[in-house]
C-alpha cells in the first residue's frame, strides 16, 4: 500500500521553478542521501513543472524531456535517482497546458501516464491549470487515477487542485494518495500561518491512504529561490515544520538540500517531530478550541498510548498560550495528568495536571510527546 503515512520527499518547485535541470536532480539526489534525509524518510525526488518542452512530439504525440535540461532524456536522471535509493517523481496536469504553460495531459491521460511508467516514474503531481471549461474537474483525476493503474508501475498520485471543487469530499475516491488542499505558499509567515489555519476543520478529511497536503514546506529557503518573499527565521521554519508534522501534512522539502545548514538539518530530521507526522494510526490532529485560532494548542492521538501536543503563538507578539486539560477530555476528577517529554530538547518536564500555560515569542512553538499519568 502506498502511503499508509504521509509521503516524505523533496519537490524542485520552490526553489528552482524552471531552472530545473539534470545536474540539479543528480546533486540534490547525492545530498538527500549524504545529509542521512533519505534515512530519515525523504524518499521521493520529484521534478515540478518545466521539465518538458513547449510541444509534444507532433509524431508520438508524447511529451518530450527539454534536452537543454536534461540532455540525457529522463530515464536517465530516473535511474541515477533510483541507484541512490531514492524514488522519482515527475509533473503533469489535468488542464491542456501545466500552470507554467508547458503541455498538459488532458486528453493524453493514457498516454502520459504510460510514459511516466517508461520514465520508471514513482510519484506524479498532477496540476490544475488550464482546465477546458466544460470539462468536470472530479472527472479529471479520475481519468488520471484510471490511466495510473493500467500503466504497469506503481505510482504515487499526488493531486494538486488547491482544494477546489470541495475537493477533500472525493479526492480519495479516485486513487489519489495525498491532495493539495491549498493555494501556493510562499516563503513568508502570513503565507504558511494562513494556509495551515485554513485546513484546520479538514484536518479530519487525510487518512492512510490519501493525505491533507497543506503545499511544500519552505523551510530553510531564507527567501532564496522561485517562491521566496520576504523569507523566514530559524522561529518561523520550527513552527512551520512542527504544523505540517502536527497536521500529518505529507513532508515535501523545497528549500535547496545541496546548501541546507545545520540547524534545518537537524529540524527536519528531528526524530520526535517525525514520529508525530508518521504515526502508523494517522490521527487527524484536533484544535483544543474547537477552532482556528491565533494562539491555538493543537493536540494528535498517538498509537501506543502517547498523545502530541503543540502550542504555537501564530501572532506577532509574545504571547501565552494555554490548554485546559479538561478540553481535550482528561478530566479533573479522573486524577490523570500528562507527563510531557520536549519534543525538541528531549527533555522530560515532569507530570502536569489540569492545565498548561506558557510565554511563547512571537511565532514560536512547544512541542511534546506526552502520556497519561496519575
Ligand atoms: C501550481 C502548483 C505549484 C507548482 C506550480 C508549477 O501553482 O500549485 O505547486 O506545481 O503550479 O507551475
Amino acid at each position: 500500500m502506498l502511503s499508509r503515512t504521509p509521503p516524505m520527499g523533496f519537490n524542485t518547485w520552490n526553489t528552482f521553478g524552471e531552472e530545473i535541470s539534470d545536474s540539479v536532480i543528480r546533486e540534490t539526489a547525492d545530498a538527500m542521501v549524504d545529509l542521512g534525509l533519505r534515512d530519515a524518510g525523504y524518499e521521493y525526488l520529484v521534478i515540478d513543472d518545466c521539465w518538458s518542452k513547449r510541444e509534444r512530439d507532433p509524431e508520438s504525440g508524447k511529451i518530450v524531456p527539454d534536452e537543454n535540461k536534461f540532455p540525457n532524456g529522463m530515464k536517465a536522471v530516473s535511474d541515477y535517482v533510483h541507484s541512490k535509493g531514492l524514488k522519482f517523481g515527475m509533473y503533469s496536469c489535468a488542464g491542456t497546458r501545466t500552470c507554467a504553460d508547458y503541455p498538459g495531459s488532458f486528453d493524453h491521460e493514457f498516454l502520459d501516464a504510460r510514459t511516466f511508467a517508461e520514465y520508471g516514474a514513482d510519484f506524479l503531481k498532477y496540476d490544475f491549470c488550464f482546465k477546458p471549461e466544460t470539462a468536470n474537474g472530479p472527472l479529471l483525476y479520475r481519468k488520471m487515477g484510471m490511466a495510473l493503474k493500467a500503466c504497469g508501475r506503481e505510482i504515487l498520485f499526488s493531486a494538486c487542485n488547491w482544494g477546489s471543487d470541495e475537493v477533500n469530499t472525493w479526492i480519495r475516491s479516485t486513487g489519489a494518495h495525498m491532495y493539495r488542499s491549498t493555494g501556493d505558499i510562499n516563503d513568508s509567515f502570513a503565507s504558511f500561518r494562513d494556509i495551515a489555519l485554513s485546513q484546520v476543520d479538514n484536518l479530519a478529511y487525510s487518512a492512510a491512504g490519501c493525505f491533507n497536503d497543506i503545499d511544500m514546506l519552505t523551510v530553510g529557503m531564507y527567501g532564496k529561490g522561485n517562491v521566496g518573499s520576504a523569507g523566514c527565521n530559524d522561529t518561523d521554519y520550527k513552527t512551520q515544520f512542527a504544523l505540517w508534522c502536527m497536521f500529518g501534512s505529507p513532508l515535501m522539502l523545497g528549500s535547496d538540500i545541496r546548501k541546507m545548514n545545520d540547524y534545518i538539518l537537524s529540524l527536519v530530521t528531528n526524530k520526535n517531530l517525525l514520529r508525530i507526522n508518521q504515526d502508523e494510526e494517522a490521527r487527524p490532529a484536533f484544535a483544543s478550541s474547537g477552532k482556528a485560532g491565533k494562539t491555538p494548542c493543537f493536540v494528535k492521538l498517538l498509537s501506543n498510548d502517547e498523545i502530541a501536543l503543540m502550542f504555537a503563538n501564530l501572532t506577532d507578539e509574545d504571547a501565552h498560550v494555554q490548554l485546559y486539560f479538561e478540553n481535550i477530555g482528561i478530566t479533573a476528577a479522573s486524577g490523570f495528568g500528562l507527563e510531557m517529554k520536549d519534543a525538541f530538547t528531549d527533555e522530560c518536564i515532569g507530570v502536569k495536571k489540569e492545565f498548561m500555560r506558557m510565554r511563547l515569542a512571537a511565532h514560536d512553538c512547544a512541542v511534546y510527546i506526552c502520556k497519561l499519568k496519575k
